[in-house]
């Protein structure tokens, strides 16, 4: 089959590689019909290498239609239509079942690395499994992941289910306020600007920053109150103006480790890219590669005693936060991978019927076949072409 491979920093290539096969009682074997490109992917694309090997296979955020089922696997059947969660989980261990947190399973966590549940398509730190970016996946623990969704609505409707919708909703939710709050949101991809959607579903006033004009345009078009960083010199200032002088309640930092405008990491991210991959790995477990320039606006624009929410993702041990002005401020911070599974119930409500309040229909700025998916990586990092959320189709 093909499938779109790690070879190198900035370096994605559609390789031809043996389909996938059953190999435990619990596994599924799906024929992939679309597959997300995630602000996720962009990290192994250009900082997170030293965990990746050539020839490693991306993609964590497809839907496809089951081809085959292990014997311990049977809520699905071939030819169900299925959407498969990021996260690969056991549903059945304390973590799971009593926490509600996929995202930690006790099954699949990688001990390696000291880290949390395993996840698909992503580094050595996630469990090196194959992802779903290609034709057809291998989907492990499928007695549990994969979610049956209706006939009918073309696969958009439901293909983000698997990461974005979960994750934006998980990020609303640990913001804690109860739907009459602010909510300023920080980066306008896909992940901040479906969190705004929900925010404002949700009956929360949304404020939304980011630099990239076309972003900054969708989001407005969703009667987002929007600050252009390029337009405002000072963005805390502007904010706490509109929001009585005290901020808003809670700030989802929807950008990450890849920020903007941070010189020091960008530095210590691309050292580290040049060294051998066991001392880069060092440099990434136990120093600091993060940049910082998000958390630390999120940390001054919210209200004292506020909440901020991560949904970006972060990677350094060691990385500096301001916890004088944490600590003064009283500010709580959640955090963490999606849990997928926790909130599908939450969310389905949302996709069924014709009304489609989370725009998820014509969410996808680009759908390709998977041997554009080369020039599609290095469009949706420079952010040319208004390329805001690519869908592969790796069967046309
Ligand atoms: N927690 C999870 O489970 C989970 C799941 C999916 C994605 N993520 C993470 O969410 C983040 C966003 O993902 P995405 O797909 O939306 O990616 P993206 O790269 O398309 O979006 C990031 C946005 O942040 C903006 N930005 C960058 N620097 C900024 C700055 N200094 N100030 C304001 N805006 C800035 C960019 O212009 C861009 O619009 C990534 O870090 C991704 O890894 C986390
Ligand atoms: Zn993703
Ligand atoms: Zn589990």
């Amino acid at each position: 089959m093909k499938a779109l491979a790690w070879h190198g920093k900035r370096d994605v290539r559609v390789d031809t590689v043996p389909d996938p096969t059953i190999e435990l009682p619990t596994d599924a074997i799906i024929k992939v019909t679309s597959s997300g490109l995630c602000g996720s992917d962009l990290h192994l694309y250009e900082v997170l290498g030293p965990f990746l090997d050539a020839g490693d296979i991306l993609g964590h955020e497809p839907m496809g239609i089951v081809e085959d089922v292990g014997a311990e696997v049977t809520h699905i059947k071939a030819g169900d239509r299925v959407v498969i969660p990021f996260n690969i989980s056991c549903g059945q261990c304390f973590m799971c079942k009593d926490k509600h947190l996929m995202s930690q399973c006790e099954t699949t966590q990688v001990h390696e690395y000291g880290s949390g549940a395993a996840f698909l398509g992503y580094t050595k730190l996630y469990g090196q499994v194959a992802g779903g970016q290609a034709e057809y996946l291998r989907v492990p623990q499928a007695h549990f992941g994969p979610i049956k969704v209706p006939e009918g609505p073309s696969d958009d409707r439901f293909l983000f289910l698997s990461d974005v919708l979960p994750t934006a909703w998980q990020a609303v939710q640990y913001t804690d306020t109860p739907g009459q709050g602010t909510i300023a949101v920080i980066g306008l991809g896909p992940i901040g600007l479906m969190s705004a959607r929900i925010a404002k579903h949700l009956g929360n006033r949304v404020i939304g920053i980011d630099l990239v004009p076309d972003r900054v345009a969708r989001a407005r078009r969703d009667g987002i109150e929007v600050f252009d960083l390029n337009d405002v010199d000072d963005v805390i200032a502007a904010v706490r103006e509109v929001t009585g002088g005290r901020g808003p309640d809670a700030v989802i930092d929807a950008v990450g480790m890849e920020a903007h405008g941070s010189t020091g990491a960008k530095v210590a991210q691309t050292a580290a890219g040049l060294l051998p991959d066991v001392l880069a790995r060092k440099v990434f477990t136990e120093a600091g590669i993060d940049r910082m320039e998000v958390i630390n606006m999120a940390t001054e624009l919210v209200m004292r005693g506020g909440t901020i929410s991560l949904s970006g993702v972060y990677g350094g041990a060691a990385s500096p936060m301001n916890l004088l002005r944490l600590f003064d401020k009283q500010v709580k911070i959640r955090m963490g991978q999606a849990n997928v599974k926790r909130w599908v119930d939450d969310i389905m409500p949302l996709l069924e019927g014709t009304a489609d309040p989370l725009g998820v229909d014509d969410f996808a700025s680009h759908h390709v076949p998977l041997t554009e998916a080369p020039g599609a990586y290095k469009a949706f990092q420079d952010k040319t072409d208004d390329t805001f959320k690519v869908v592969f189709r790796p069967h046309g």
